[in-house]
C-alpha cells in the first residue's frame, strides 16, 4: 500500500562540497510517498499530494524527514566498550576490547549481541552501515541472519587476525580462507546484504593473512574490503616495525593488493601527501570517526586534504572507540574537530547532513540506491521530532532558517528525537515517548 508522510523534508542529494549554497533540498511543507520499498515522489507537500491524492497520509507538524542514515565503520561486538576511558588505541584494545570480543565465541551472547546491535542502530537512524564484524563464524553467520530479518543495508565481515592479539581471537591461513569463503557464498549479495574482507588491522595479521585476504578478494572481485589505517602514532611506529619493507601502513595493503574502487578504510588520521595521492588514484573510501578519534585520543583528521585529494569519504560511528550510534553527534564531532583544528575545514550543517547520508552511500558505493530522497531511490527514512519542552525544541522555534535548524538538529538531536524508521518503506522502529 502506498503511504504519504507529510513533514519538513530535509536531503542533499547533490554535493554541497561542490555546489555550495543550494545543495541543501529543503521542504519546510514536504511530503515523500512510498511504496513497494521506493520513494515515488518527494518535494512540496502541495505538489506531492496533487499527484497522488488519494494515498493514505501521515502528518507529523513538528517533525523532519531525512534520509535513513549511513554509518560507515562501527563494530558490532563493541556496545559493551563505549565509554571504557584512559586509554589509546593498543592499550584500549588489549585491556577491554579484545576481552569483550572474546565473549562472542558463545552463540548465546553472540546472538544477543547481534540483535541488540541492530536495533541499536535502528533507534538511532541508521539504515545502512558497514559493519565490522566479529572473529567467530558462528557470531558472523547470526549478525548476517539478523540483519536480514531487518532488511537493512549492512556490508559486513568476518574480522581476521594471527598475531599480536589473544589467542582466542587468532586464525589460521586455511581457516581465514575456508571460513570467509563459506560466509561469501552464503551472504554476498543475498538482498541487502554484502560481504566485506576485513583483517583487523596490519598490527594483528602477518604478511601470509594479507595474502590469504588478497587472494580471496581476487576470487570474488565484487565484495568490499574494510580495515583500520593511520589512526594513532603509536599504532603507525608497530606497524612499521613489523613491516620493515613497507614504504609506509598503507603499502602495507597495496602489497597484497587490497586497495581499490571497494575498499573503505577507518580512520587515516595520519596520512602523508603520497598516500593520500595513492588513496584517490585508487579510488579507495575513507571512513572518518571523529567521536572515536578524540575518544581514544587518536588525533584531529585532515578533513581538508582529504576534500583537495578529492577521495571519497563518509562518516563513521567506531562504536566501541566512538561515543554512540548517533550520526547527529558524529556529525557534530567532525564540525568541533574541523573548528579546533589549525587551517581545519569550517564544515556547515549542509555538509554534515550529506556526509551523514549522501556522502556515505557514495563512499560504499551504494548512491545509486540510497542516500537521499529523490524518486526511485529506497524507502530509508528517518522522522525527527523534538521531544516537547527539550532544549532542542526551543531552539528549533527560534530557527531563522533551515540552514540553522539543520545546525540545531545535528547539535541537539539525539536518540530521544528519532521518532519513527522507515527501512525500504517498512515502518521498522517507533520510538515509544513524546
Ligand atoms: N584498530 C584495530 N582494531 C580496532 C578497533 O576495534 N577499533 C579502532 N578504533 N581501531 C582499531
Ligand atoms: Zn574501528
Amino acid at each position: 500500500m502506498p503511504q504519504l508522510i507529510r513533514a519538513h523534508l530535509l536531503h542533499t542529494p547533490e554535493s554541497p562540497f561542490e555546489n555550495g549554497t543550494g545543495a541543501l533540498h529543503s521542504y519546510s511543507d514536504g511530503a515523500v510517498v512510498i511504496d513497494k520499498g521506493a520513494i515515488q515522489a518527494s518535494g512540496n507537500y502541495k505538489d506531492v499530494k496533487a499527484q497522488f491524492p488519494d494515498v493514505p497520509e501521515k502528518h507529523h507538524p513538528n517533525a523532519f524527514i531525512l534520509p535513513g542514515f549511513v554509518d560507515c565503520h562501527v563494530h558490532f561486538p563493541q556496545i559493551a566498550v563505549i565509554g571504557a576511558m584512559g586509554m589509546e588505541l593498543l592499550d584500549w584494545l588489549e585491556k577491554r576490547t579484545f576481552p569483550e570480543e572474546s565473549r562472542l565465541a558463545d552463540a548465546t551472547y553472540a546472538k544477543e549481541t547481534a540483535q541488540t546491535f541492530l536495533q541499536t542502530m535502528l533507534r538511532n537512524g541508521t539504515t545502512t552501515a558497514m559493519v565490522f564484524g566479529a572473529h567467530f563464524l558462528n557470531a558472523q553467520n547470526v549478525l548476517f541472519e539478523e540483519a536480514q530479518k531487518l532488511n537493512l543495508n549492512i556490508i559486513s565481515g568476518l574480522v581476521t587476525s594471527d598475531q599480536n592479539i589473544p589467542d582466542s581471537l587468532k586464525t589460521t591461513l586455511e581457516k581465514a580462507y575456508q571460513e570467509n569463503k563459506t560466509l561469501i557464498e552464503k551472504w554476498h549479495g543475498k538482498n541487502t546484504l554484502r560481504y566485506a574482507v576485513m583483517p583487523r588491522f596490519s598490527v594483528t595479521c602477518s604478511d601470509a593473512l594479507l595474502e590469504v585476504c588478497g587472494t580471496l578478494m581476487a576470487e570474488h572481485p565484487d565484495v568490499y574490503f574494510h580495515t583500520h589505517i593511520n589512526e594513532n602514532p603509536s599504532e603507525i611506529a608497530f606497524v612499521k616495525e613489523l613491516f620493515p619493507w613497507a614504504e609506509d601502513y598503507l603499502a602495507t595493503y597495496e602489497r597484497y593488493n587490497l586497495i581499490g574502487k571497494r575498499s573503505v578504510l577507518a580512520h587515516n588520521v595520519h596520512v602523508s601527501d603520497d598516500a593520500l595521492t595513492r588513496l584517490a588514484k585508487a579510488e579507495a573510501a575513507i571512513a572518518h570517526c571523529p567521536s572515536s578519534n578524540m575518544f581514544i585520543g587518536s588525533g584531529l583528521f585532515d578533513m581538508r586534504r582529504h576534500l583537495e585529494h578529492k577521495i571519497r569519504l563518509g562518516l563513521g560511528s567506531d562504536v566501541g572507540g566512538g561515543t554512540g550510534f548517533s550520526l547527529f553527534k558524529e556529525g557534530l564531532m567532525a564540525y568541533q574537530m574541523q573548528m579546533l583544528k589549525e587551517d581545519g575545514y569550517r564544515l556547515n550543517s549542509s555538509e554534515l547532513l550529506y556526509l551523514a547520508t549522501k556522502a556515505g552511500a557514495e563512499a560504499l558505493g551504494l548512491d545509486n540506491q540510497l542516500g537521499d530522497l529523490q524518486k526511485g531511490k529506497r524507502a530509508d527514512l528517518v522522522i525527527v521530532e523534538a521531544p516537547k519542552d527539550s532544549t532542542l525544541s526551543q531552539a528549533l522555534k527560534h530557527s531563522p532558517n533551515e540552514e540553522a535548524a539543520l545546525s540545531s538538529l545535528f547539535t541537539l538531536a539525539r536518540e530521544d528525537c528519532i521518532k519513527e524508521v522507515y527501512v525500504a518503506g517498512e515502518s521498522s522502529y517507533q520510538r515509544n515517548i513524546l
